[in-house]
């Protein structure tokens, strides 16, 4: 039995990696959904490989630019009407300590990964109605306090944090949301030197990288009606990476 039979979605951030595989598996699992990439190839949707009539719309879209954004919301009103889930995935990650933080660094992290997803919801929530499900691409990382990772961590702090309280606000709506929040995924992490990426996976007492398709189930759990009762929560997706103690001489806390 498809999960989103019917369902429409926007999935902000679709180009590549976690985004990606969200738009697939929803796709499979019936939806509608409208993808949005700098790189997206606008055309006829393209249809699930299964046979759950979902398909993916590709949309072009800097999900930097807020007036793209608002943009592929008035592409959805006025094609669809409504709008059934929201995935808020665009984030970017880079390193800076506080001694090199430049106004730079923090706007891209915060106008990228906070500002988009505040402004992304509130357009969204003028096409939603109950049984609306908002899910959010947060990071593990908000809560590790890693060296030199503080705009990016408290941005997914930040992410967190709105999640409860959107919750809070639109539960009289019947719209719920919640967080998904991936640790080490075999997306950006396969770009990394491989030194620190070997030590990043002794850490991970599932002793692996997770894979986008783990991320789209959790995404996919949230967004569909097996999580009904559940709203302003966050489900890790970390192979256990900040829940317990890695296998290594360290916990991936102090990395
Ligand atoms: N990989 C991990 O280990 C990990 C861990 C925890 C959390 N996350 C979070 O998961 C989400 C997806 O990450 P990923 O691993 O799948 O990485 P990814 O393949 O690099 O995807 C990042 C997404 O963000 C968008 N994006 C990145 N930089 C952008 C910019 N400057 N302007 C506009 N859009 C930009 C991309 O948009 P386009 O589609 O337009 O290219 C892409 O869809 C992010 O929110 C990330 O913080 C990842």
């Amino acid at each position: 039995m498809s999960k989103l039979t019917k369902r429409i979605a926007v999935v902000i951030g679709s180009g590549s990696g976690i985004g990606a595989a969200i738009a697939q598996r929803f796709a499979l699992e019936g939806a509608n959904v409208y993808a949005t990439s700098r790189n997206a190839e606008e055309g006829p949707p393209n249809a699930s490989s299964g046979d759950s009539k979902g398909c993916v719309h590709p949309v072009r879209a800097d999900a930097g630019s807020l007036a793209d954004i608002k943009q592929v919301f008035e592409k959805v009103r006025s094609k669809e009407g409504r709008i059934d889930v929201l995935v808020v995935n665009a984030g970017l990650s880079e390193n800076a300590s506080l001694d090199n933080i430049s106004e730079e660094h923090f706007d891209r992290i915060f106008g990228l990964n906070v500002r988009l997803l505040v402004f992304a919801a509130q357009n969204a929530i003028e096409l939603m109605k109950a049984g609306g499900s908002i899910v959010l691409i947060g990071s593990i990382a908000d809560e590790l306090g890693r060296k030199g990772h503080g705009a990016y961590a408290s941005s997914k702090a930040s992410v967190r944090s709105f999640a409860r309280t959107w919750a809070n606000e639109l539960a009289p709506k019947g719209i719920r949301v919640n967080v998904v929040s991936p640790g080490p995924i075999a997306t950006t992490w396969l770009k990394a030197p491989e030194e620190l990426r070997e030590a990043v996976i002794k850490l991970i007492p599932l002793g692996r990288l997770g894979r986008p398709d783990e991320v789209a189930a959790a995404a996919l759990f949230l967004a569909g009606d097996d999580s009904s009762f559940t709203t302003g929560s966050e489900l890790y997706v970390d192979g256990g990476a900040a829940q317990v103690q890695g296998s290594g001489p360290h916990t991936y806390r102090v990395l």
